[in-house]
């Protein structure tokens, strides 16, 4: 798809079809009344007529509209004018999308991104408009023998704006719009490849061409490598499986070379049976999924790299699968992680933590400016905040309100979680310094009251994307978040980063 940005009359632009938007009930949006006066009145006419009221989800498409010069004239629903947001903004380009690529069109002109969504700038808008394009035509149909083929498919679209004012922030945002799904598409390309494919050796062959084609640095340790490093817990859930454990380390250096880099830490679970604590059968499929947050990862430095952001990062990736096999570690196995400390292993199936917690303490060599980890991690946080909202913890306020900041942005929204020192005694064993479980109260904290442990040293934050990294049911696939809450937050630190940085250049 190309895309473009352009400020201009919709009656005058030579395309196969200009979207506008009518409000419910039967209100013309700003454009659409642009086009109407163009056509004498011809959209009022058909709004009395009751043949397109403005509801969401609607749409309406006309063609030959005289005083028009394009083809055509696609008109969307917005729903009503007063909740007209961010869900709606969204939902009415997804609907836009869709009819197009229903014409023949070759090309649409865009002019819902003109419309206002309460607080929300024009950058913001085409960012959105971008992802959501590239949101609405994802397909992920390479493992089916039969694709369903659109006919003829949109090629282009341009995206309007009111004011010739806006066109350099609009065409800043279109690029960062497409970095970021770029980032999400690779993420949920790898999220829908099922366990497998999708290896720890696939996802280092994957950091190694992405390294590649982006320009950037890779390292990928083996089985041999964790060993003389110690990453005891890593191993210990390696060793109930075949497939050789990775451990992968990105950089992306666009910043100065001494600066302190950002490091992301991505739980890379290709699958996670549970091991000897087995998961039960329905739905097992879907931990698939549980290498998300390494997939996040991928996809925040690619669209780092392809927005060439004046800073460093450093993506590390703890990457095996939980299975039962002979060799498998048991509950009540005690193993020392490369920290030194020790930890009483209660259920396998709290795998995700064991691998994370060598990542995070193999990331104190980097001197990080500050640690994320990402990690689809904890049942409970399904429970907590369902589908919506991404956890977050942190053992620093400033680095907490940085990703909430970054998600509220985004539109990728997280929501904070306590990460007190009440929550600890949980965690006690008798036998070793920790256990691997607190029990069922307040899953999600003490998941990351465990890794707290390990990241005493710097300041660092986790999230918790169990719930929002994929979808269920019919609509099963992966999301690609927390890409644009991530690529955001490295956005945000690029822009305040120190003068003596090279300058942000775009291509
Ligand atoms: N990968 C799962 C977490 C998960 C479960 C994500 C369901 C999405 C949906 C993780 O490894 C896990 O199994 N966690 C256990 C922890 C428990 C044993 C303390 C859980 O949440 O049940
Ligand atoms: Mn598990
Ligand atoms: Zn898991």
């Amino acid at each position: 798809m190309e895309f473009s940005i352009k400020s201009g009359s919709p009656e005058k632009q030579r395309s196969a079809c200009v979207v506008v938007g009518v409000f419910e009930p039967r209100k013309l949006s700003a454009a659409a009344e642009i086009v109407d006066n163009a056509a004498h009145q011809f959209l009022s006419d058909i709004l009395r007529r009751g043949d397109m009221e403005g509801k969401a989800g609607t749409s309406l498409l006309l063609h030959g509209v005289s005083g028009v010069e394009a083809d055509r004239v696609l008109l969307v629903g917005l729903g009503k004018e007063r909740e007209f947001r961010e869900k709606e903004y969204r939902a009415a380009l997804a609907t836009a999308v869709r009819q197009l690529n229903e014409t023949g069109g070759f090309d649409g002109t865009v002019y819902l991104t003109e419309l206002n969504v309460k607080k929300r700038d024009v950058a913001w808008k085409i960012r959105q408009a971008a992802l959501v394009v590239q949101e609405t035509l994802y397909r992920f149909d390479r493992l089916k023998s039969k694709k369903d083929e659109v006919r003829r498919p949109v090629r282009k679209l341009t995206f309007c704006v009111t004011r010739r004012s806006e066109l350099s922030a609009a065409e800043n945002a279109l690029a960062e719009g497409l970095a970021i799904a770029a980032g999400m598409e690779l993420a949920k390309d790898l999220g829908n490849l099922p366990g497998n494919i999708c290896t720890p050796t696939y996802l280092a062959e994957q950091a190694k061409q992405l390294a590649t084609s982006q320009g950037l640095g890779v390292d990928i340790l083996d089985r041999a490598d964790m060993e003389k490093l110690g990453m005891n817990t890593l191993l210990s859930v390696a060793r109930g499986s075949h497939e050789p454990p990775k451990f992968i380390v990105l950089r992306h250096a666009g910043g100065a070379s001494g600066a302190k880099p950002v490091v992301l830490v991505g739980k890379g679970i290709t699958f996670d049976s549970g091991g000897i604590s087995l998961k039960p059968g329905p739905e097992m499929d879907e931990m698939k999924y549980d290498m998300c947050g390494a997939a996040s990862v991928l996809g925040t430095l690619k669209a780092a790299a392809l927005m060439k952001l004046p800073i460093n990062v450093i993506g590390i990736i703890p990457s095996t699968e939980n299975m039962p096999g002979g060799s498998a570690t048991k509950p009540g196995d005690i193993i020392t992680s490369m920290s030194g400390q020790t930890v009483e292993i209660l259920n396998t199936d709290a795998e995700g933590r064991l691998i994370l917690c060598d990542a995070l303490t193999y990331v104190e060599r980097f001197d990080p400016e500050c640690v994320v980890d990402i990690a689809t991690l904890t049942g409970a946080c399904v429970i907590a905040l369902g589908h919506v909202a991404t956890g977050l913890l942190a053992n620093n306020e400033a680095l907490a309100k940085e990703l909430l900041d970054a998600g509220h942005h985004s539109y990728d929204r997280a929501w904070q979680m306590p990460l007190w020192d009440d929550y600890q005694e949980q965690l006690k064993s008798n036998f070793a310094d920790m256990a691997n479980i607190g029990g069922r109260p307040a899953g999600t904290i003490t998941a990351a009251c465990f890794l707290a442990r390990f990241t005493e040293k710097y300041h660092w934050a986790h999230l918790d994307i169990a719930g929002t990294a994929w979808r269920s049911g019919k609509e099963k696939g992966a999301t690609g978040r927390p890409v644009p809450l991530l690529t955001h937050f490295l956005i945000d630190r690029a822009n305040r980063a120190p003068k003596t940085s090279s300058k942000r250049k775009r291509e």
